[in-house]
């Protein structure tokens, strides 16, 4: 698979979110945009309204990574506003497998997300109705925290599982992904990769995603 980066702009300035996202214009694959609703996770960013207004101020692709609960309920309407990717979270779903169908038939692709203490085996068999996996490393909630190797292994496996059913599923990490650790997460079987404060914190954020790409594409299992 393709590298795929995807810079978050939870590590960008919210008053300038569409020069957050044309500074990256010809460099991100995809923009990641990291919905919190204060109840899943301890924190309140930004939610529908928003993402329909940085549609319609990017060509980028909207990666959306709904930490809310409920998702159910609010995440059809991410992929009929015109998301690329709307990635719900295994925790906060009641019905996976509808929302993965509902949210394909709007014209997204589907993602599963598992915070680090979410196992993926449980979820094997709902890997052909999903087209990623978001291995969450670390805590979801917040940017800037540090790395955890822990989920390695998990990275490891949910490749495995997904090479095993002869799958075309994306596996995605986030969180921590910097120059230090995106080679490991590639060399687990990552191919998409989420970095907030190691773009936004760069002087040129355009340049760090081409560096994160290279040493992703060195280092890809
Ligand atoms: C955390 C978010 C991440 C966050 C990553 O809950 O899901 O997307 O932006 O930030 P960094 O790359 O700074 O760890
Ligand atoms: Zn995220």
């Amino acid at each position: 698979m393709t590298v795929v980066i995807a810079p978050s702009i939870l590590a960008a300035d919210f008053a300038r979110l569409a020069d957050a996202a044309a500074a990256l214009e010809s460099a991100a694959d995809w923009l990641h945009v990291d919905v919190m609703d204060n109840h899943f996770v301890p924190n309140l960013t930004f939610g529908l309204p928003v993402v329909q207004s940085l549609l319609a101020a990017t060509s980028i692709p909207l990666d959306c990574h709904l930490m809310i609960e409920d998702p159910d309920r609010w995440a059809p309407a991410y992929a009929e506003a015109g998301a690329a990717g709307v990635t719900f979270h295994a925790e906060a779903a009641r019905a996976p497998v509808r929302l993965a169908c509902e949210i394909r038939a709007a014209g997204a692709t589907a993602g599963l997300a598992l915070r680090p203490a979410t196992p993926v085996d449980q979820y094997a068999d709902l890997l052909p109705e999903l087209d990623l996996v978001l291995v969450m490393t670390v805590e979801p909630g917040f940017g800037g925290q540090t790395f955890l190797d822990a989920m390695l292994p998990k990275i490891r496996r949910t490749r495995d599982l997904v090479r095993g059913r002869d799958l075309r599923l994306r596996v995605q990490v986030d969180g921590g992904v910097s120059e230090s650790t995106i080679a490991s997460c590639a060399e687990a079987g990552a191919d998409s990769f989420v970095a907030g404060s190691a773009v936004f914190g760069a002087e040129d954020p355009a340049a760090a995603v081409e560096g994160l790409r290279r040493i992703a594409e060195a280092a890809q299992r």
